[in-house]
């Protein structure tokens, strides 16, 4: 696939949610990574249903819903009728990953497997086969604004490496401390989507994605 920039809505200004996104589009983002946390799995909260629901009203781009949650198989069916297009869940937090696969793929959406910074990577290769992205998570998931983990970009590309070997189509998606130093480190290991926050919402929001954009693509 072509690389790309997910803007996490996780760091945008709320109340200005619709003019925010607005301004991604013009910049020419595909993937709008929407950042769901509860609270247990993770310790911040952040938002849930009636927002999805809401913002799907005013855009077509792809709703990549990052869910930080326990027992995530419980909300697939609501996270499918919010909105999303495609699920990722935690493989930390699912008693039976292949059940919540299986879930999400029944309600027809795309299936994303994450990895939190302390799972090896092979962790998720019994999963790899069933699954159509995996998240690698480049901070410990629970807040925006954080420090890329330098260590991470192995496992990036163990993953890069394994993918290829096997002839598999897994998107390798990475969140956490994108912006423009590590958009490069990130993508020479072998990402294809890059989640970014901190490094895009706030003043200039078309800009900031614009120039991510045109980094990621070179
Ligand atoms: C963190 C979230 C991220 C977060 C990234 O738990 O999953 O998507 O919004 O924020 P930045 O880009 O600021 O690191
Ligand atoms: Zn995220």
């Amino acid at each position: 696939m072509i690389p790309t920039i997910a803007p996490s809505i996780l760091s945008a200004d709320f109340g200005r949610l619709k003019e925010e996104i607005r301004a991604t589009e013009r910049a020419g983002v595909t993937y709008l990574h929407v950042d769901v946390m509860d609270g247990v799995f993770v310790p911040s909260i952040s938002f849930g249903m009636p927002v999805i629901k809401s913002i799907r009203k005013d855009t077509d781009l792809f709703f990549d819903v990052h869910l930080m949650i326990i027992d995530p198989i419980r909300y697939v069916d609501d996270f499918v009728k919010s909105g999303a297009d495609g699920i990722t869940f935690h493989l930390e937090a699912a008693e039976d990953p292949l059940a919540v696969i299986n879930a999400i793929r029944g309600a027809g959406k795309k299936v994303g497997l994450s990895i939190k910074p302390g799972t090896p990577f092979e962790a998720a290769i019994p999963y790899m086969d069933r699954i159509d992205m995996l998240l690698i998570m480049t901070v410990e998931p629970g807040f925006g604004g954080q420090k890329y983990i330098d260590a991470m970009t192995d496992k990036i590309a163990e993953a890069r490496r394994y993918i290829d070997e096997q002839d598999l189509s897994v998107i390798i998606e990475v969140d956490g401390g994108i912006h423009e130093n590590t958009v490069p480190i990130a993508r020479g290991a072998g990402a294809e989507i890059l989640v970014a926050g901190s490094a895009i919402f706030g003043d200039d929001t078309e800009g900031k994605t614009r120039r991510l954009l045109e980094l990621v693509k070179e």
